[in-house]
């Protein structure tokens, strides 16, 4: 039978996807940790319920459009992201109208934004305290500024005080050697912690973890969910971080060799359009990705639909025509370039499985 999929399309092993989950499951159910993954990384309904159906406590999104998509009424959804602007906060106001939702935020404006429109759309919205835990990105600096965010949400309508938010996405050591800077993390959380109550505050949710970081959550003893993204796919990124094998990476993309004209080089159709620009952040020398048939191979540069590999450390060469696979780099923003990907079941021929939240930024 001919396969249905044309390229450069982007492909999803099932298997894969299901050990990923699992794997991840097993190992936050024996540390007594929830899990509350980032659909970022997949922007798909589909893998949400897997991910739900495997326990997860929830569902993270990054904007309050990509809410309406991924989750259901009735389920329990964090906005990891402040929500400023009155768009992002009405509609996440909505949402909250028939689903738990909380939002992390880290200053007043955000608070009064999420108030305004909970009060508007007679919903409630739970708000987490962002905390910087080392990465400089959002979060409040010290504890007593947390303190002092906490106690305002305490105070307003609207909003409800559940908790602190924080991403430890500054730690890509090796997993054995992050106890240092994950006791950096719980030490923060435990002197914020320890404010909060003698203020008679609470954090009931305490929610971290990035896919580096994700099997060694229980270094930190605060913790009561993470919020890993990319474990259910992984990509050059993970692989080369050491946190997965080649084998676990699970969103591929099929391409062709359209070029073999310059000496020593190929060409696919699979260029910045397909892959994104993302160097891999563990491994900046390594290329635009990792070419599975031809290990030794390296894809030297990107225009938007032309992809240049350099096979001169390879003993044999593609032909024209031939499809090669590639694992890209970063495989967040690379799913956010494709309307649907293929996923493939052993011996089934190949389903659409669309990018429900794709392109959805507000
Ligand atoms: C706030 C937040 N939480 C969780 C994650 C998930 O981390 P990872 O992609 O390492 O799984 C991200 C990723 O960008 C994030 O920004």
């Amino acid at each position: 039978m001919e396969t249905p999929i044309q390229t450069p399309a982007l492909v999803i092993d099932a298997t894969v996807v299901r050990q990923n989950i699992h794997r991840l499951a097993d190992y936050a159910r024996e540390a007594g940790l929830g899990i509350r993954p980032h659909t970022k990384t997949h922007k798909s309904r589909r893998i949400a319920t897997m991910q739900l159906e495997a326990g997860a406590v929830g569902l993270t999104v990054a904007k309050s459009s990509e809410g309406e998509v991924i989750t259901h009424p009735g389920e329990d959804m964090l906005l990891a992201y402040p929500p400023i602007g009155s768009l992002r906060a009405e509609r996440l106001a909505k949402l909250a109208q028939d689903r738990t939702v909380h939002a992390a935020i880290d200053s007043e404006l955000a608070m009064e934004s999420a108030a305004e429109a909970a009060r508007n759309a007679d919903s409630i919205i739970g708000l987490l305290v962002d905390i910087d835990i080392g990465m400089r990105r959002t979060g409040v600096a010290t504890p007593e500024q947390s303190l002092a965010l906490a106690q305002k949400i305490d105070q307003t309508a609207g909003v409800r005080l559940d908790g602190i938010m924080c991403y430890p996405g500054h730690i890509w050591e090796a997993r054995d050697q992050q106890g240092p800077a994950l006791a950096a993390v719980s030490e923060k959380l435990a002197a914020t912690m320890e404010l909060w109550k003698q203020s008679g505050l609470e954090a009931k949710i305490v929610s971290s973890g990035s896919t580096p970081t994700a099997y060694q959550s229980h270094l930190v003893p605060q913790l009561t969910e993470i919020r890993p993204g990319t474990y259910v796919y992984n990509d050059m990124n993970t692989v080369h971080g050491g946190y997965c094998e080649l084998d676990d990476c699970a969103a591929r993309i099929v391409c062709t060799v359209i070029s073999n004209a310059v000496p020593g080089h190929v060409v696919v159709d699979a260029g910045s359009k397909t892959l994104t620009s993302d160097l891999c952040f563990p491994a900046p020398d390594s290329g635009h990705g990792y070419l599975v048939e031809y290990p030794n191979a390296k894809i030297i540069s990107l225009s938007e639909e032309h992809g240049r590999i350099d096979m001169a450390a390879c003993d044999r060469m593609p032909s024209l025509g031939e499809r090669v696979t590639i694992i890209p780099n970063h495989i967040c923003p690379c799913v956010n370039l494709h309307d649907m990907a293929w996923w493939i079941e052993p011996n089934e021929t190949p389903q659409k499985l669309t990018t429900d939240a794709r392109g959805r930024l507000i």
